[in-house]
């Protein structure tokens, strides 16, 4: 046998054997054996390495990357509406009956001429029912049976290449037992037992923490160097697959059958008859799923037959043809100790439920948001309460209703600030108890903490107690003042020797090639969030772009109110941020636009807005593939538009393009565009 042969054969070997115990979790050999073939393997590519292949098993952890790059997808990946009772999943039902059988004059897909008065009850059409499974969403190509790229979900249409990361999972085929070309759709998940060792590790070497499996599954995905992610246990559970040509299968349990006989990993499904049958389905799947090492959040029903998925279609947002029963969540009742208040990043000064500590969906709770002092009055709640307090999977624990008790105190307002004790305001147009104090130390604290937030900034290491300190002792008053910290202004803080110095000064140093959309959230500016910095991203290409913006400018773009665009117009007009940001800038962070990454996409950056009625397209089908080009597609005309397109009908907008002078295409000159 020569050395290639005996390679290709140590590799097959491996790859059964992988398969075996990370995808049927039935093990043949014992670890050290396994260990030896791998190692065997590892010594003869080294010294042949002119026989590495890319999907070689050892080649599962691969380069640190500089970044994730944006990656449109070739199928948009959808959302699932979701059913929250029996109720809306019957009404669910009625609605795939009604379309699959719009009467006797429609075409009909499975059962033939039905008359439009059937209830849900009578007509029994197959349902796959499957575990909703708490993770990410992640899309795999495979051509040819090789794994060639993995992207996130993204915004369903534009995705980020974690190819690299999605390797070092073992659970995802490198290489299918065909060489086949499909698309496959999954969730990555963390297993709930590795979550809890994993958050255990954090805390003891002081790191933060995750607030569920799903957020330690996304923290893990999303690291730039593959090698932390192989040292997290995450695993795949996959849920589709687009196959194409006249062999694809016809269900979706086919497509199920086939994806598991390819080698993928795929969980129970179950198919029923009809809307009765997928509800004793989800009873049955609601006694098993306490004892499971994933999270779920309900059960996925989805019609089976792929010639009715395709005549029920999607909506914008959703497809027609599957809904996600969600469970319940828990509820329990406790006494409520008192109601504490807290100042939040933005002065405003919140409610808190302090709780007698129960055990609600697996972890303890003592402590619930009242959000707003309306909330108070709602719930007519005072302290020695009785509560019913619930937990949803990654929801902050909430008050759901208030019962008096013998011993119920009234409740007081607060009149001080209780951080820095400076007399509470009331503001014009807002609603709520502000502290003034533009220094207050709990305002600075959440100021940094969303800063350096996963979406913010995302900078390992500084938990709550470091940034306490960091502004306690007037090292920081501001987010920039983080990065003029050196090695011994860090060492000087309790519990802060040399190497974890470093890791933060490193973490620093990391987070300065930032992506932009992150850093506009990270500055904190009121009521903009992740999705609304992202929207500024697609618009404008740098900070002084967003700096020089008009109000006109910014309440024009889609998805940015009025009041918002004034605030971030306002937030820029101040002295002290322009200056935090100018000294951000200067000690070396670069934000970098996303949205400009990918310079394949031809509509990249140009801004689309559509009047009237288009015959051929839906306004939303229009604007789905304009973005899928790169472009944007707001509801107004502005000086920064490029292109009106005009179709019946058109209102004032064509009016304003043409006072603007801005260019008009008609539906024809649209579709030449796109299809060029
Ligand atoms: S089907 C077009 N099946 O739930 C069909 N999704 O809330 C859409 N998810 O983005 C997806 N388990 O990431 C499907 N068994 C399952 C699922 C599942 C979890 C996720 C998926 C989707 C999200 C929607």
């Amino acid at each position: 046998m020569d050395i290639q042969e005996k390679i290709e054969k140590l590799r097959k070997e491996i790859e059964l054997n992988s398969y075996l115990y990370y995808v049927e979790d039935n093990p043949k050999l014992e670890d050290y054996e396994y260990d030896k073939l791998f190692r065997e393997l590892e010594a003869l590519e080294k010294e042949h390495p002119e026989l590495i292949t890319p999907d070689s098993p050892t080649q599962r952890v691969g380069g640190i990357s500089e970044k994730f790059e944006a990656v449109p997808h070739k199928n948009r990946l959808y959302s699932l509406e979701n059913s929250n009772d029996e109720n809306e999943l019957k009404k669910w039902y009625e609605r795939v009956l009604k379309d699959l059988n719009p009467g006797a004059s429609g075409q009909m897909s499975l059962f033939g001429t039905q008359s439009m008065d059937n209830t849900a009850g009578d007509i029994k059409i197959p349902l796959a029912c499957e575990y909703k499974i708490d993770g990410l969403a992640v899309a795999l190509t495979y051509k040819e049976g090789k794994f060639v790229q993995g992207l996130t979900r993204g915004d369903g249409i534009i995705g980020e290449d974690i190819t690299n990361n999605l390797k070092t999972i073992k659970s995802i085929p490198l290489k299918l037992f065909e060489p086949v070309d499909v698309e496959v759709r999954g969730e990555i998940y963390m297993p709930v037992s590795s979550f809890e060792k994993l958050n255990k590790k954090q805390e003891e070497l002081g790191q933060k923490t995750f607030a569920n499996p799903r957020n330690a599954a996304a923290g893990s995905i999303r690291q730039l160097d593959p090698k932390i992610t192989s040292e997290r246990d995450l695993s795949i559970w996959v849920y589709g697959g687009i196959f194409e040509g006249k062999d694809a299968p016809k269900s979706h349990s086919l497509t199920m059958k086939k994806l598991k006989e390819l080698g993928f990993k795929t969980n129970k499904i179950t198919v029923v008859d009809g809307v009765e049958g997928a509800i004793k389905c989800i009873q049955k799947i609601d006694e098993e799923r306490k004892g499971l090492d994933f999270a779920t959040d309900g059960v996925v029903i989805k019609v089976d037959d792929i010639h009715s998925q395709n005549e029920l279609g999607f909506t914008s947002r959703v497809p027609k043809w599957a809904t996600a029963y969600k469970f319940p969540p828990e509820a329990l009742w406790t006494t409520l100790k008192r109601i504490d208040f807290q100042v939040g990043r933005t002065g405003v000064i919140t409610p808190v439920a302090i709780l007698e500590p129960i055990n609600l969906a697996g972890s303890v709770v003592s402590r619930a948001s009242l959000y707003n002092f309306d909330e108070i009055k709602r719930l007519e709640i005072m302290p020695r309460d009785r509560v019913l307090v619930k937990k949803a999977a990654e929801i902050i624990p909430k008050v759901l209703k208030a019962e008096k008790t013998d011993d119920s105190k009234p409740f007081k307002m607060p009149e001080n600030c209780p951080s820095c004790g400076a007399k509470l305001i009331e503001k014009e147009n807002e609603v709520g108890l502000w502290c003034p104090n533009k220094d207050c130390p709990d305002v600075l604290k959440g100021k940094i903490e969303y800063f350096v937030s996963k979406y913010a900034m995302d900078i390992e290491g500084f938990g709550e107690s470091l940034i306490a300190q960091l502004i306690d002792r007037n090292m920081v008053k501001t987010w920039a003042d983080l990065y003029a910290l050196s090695l011994l202004d860090f060492m000087q803080l309790d519990l802060i020797k040399e190497k974890s110095a470093t890791n933060l000064i490193n973490a620093l140093e990391l987070s300065k090639n930032c992506k932009l959309n992150k850093f506009i959230n990270a500055l904190g500016i009121r009521l903009v969030g992740k999705e609304s910095a992202d929207i500024l991203t697609q618009y404008f290409k740098t900070i002084d772009e967003i700096k020089a913006a008009s109000l006109e400018d910014l309440s024009s773009i889609d998805g940015i109110g009025e009041k918002m665009a004034k605030n971030i117009y306002e937030f820029f007009k101040d002295e002290d941020n322009l200056k935090a940001i100018e000294k951000g800038l200067s000690l070396g962070i670069k934000p970098e636009n996303i949205y400009t990454i990918s310079d394949n996409l031809k509509l990249k950056g140009k801004s689309f807005v559509i009047t009237g009625t288009l015959n051929e397209f839906s306004r939303d089908k229009a604007q789905e593939i304009l973005k899928s080009l790169g472009a944007k597609t707001p509801s107004s005309v502005s000086r920064n538009t490029d292109y009106v397109i005009a179709g019946e009908n058109p209102g004032s907008k064509l009016e304003k393009a043409k006072s603007l002078g801005v260019p008009v295409l008609s539906e024809e000159e649209f579709k030449n565009l796109i299809e060029q």
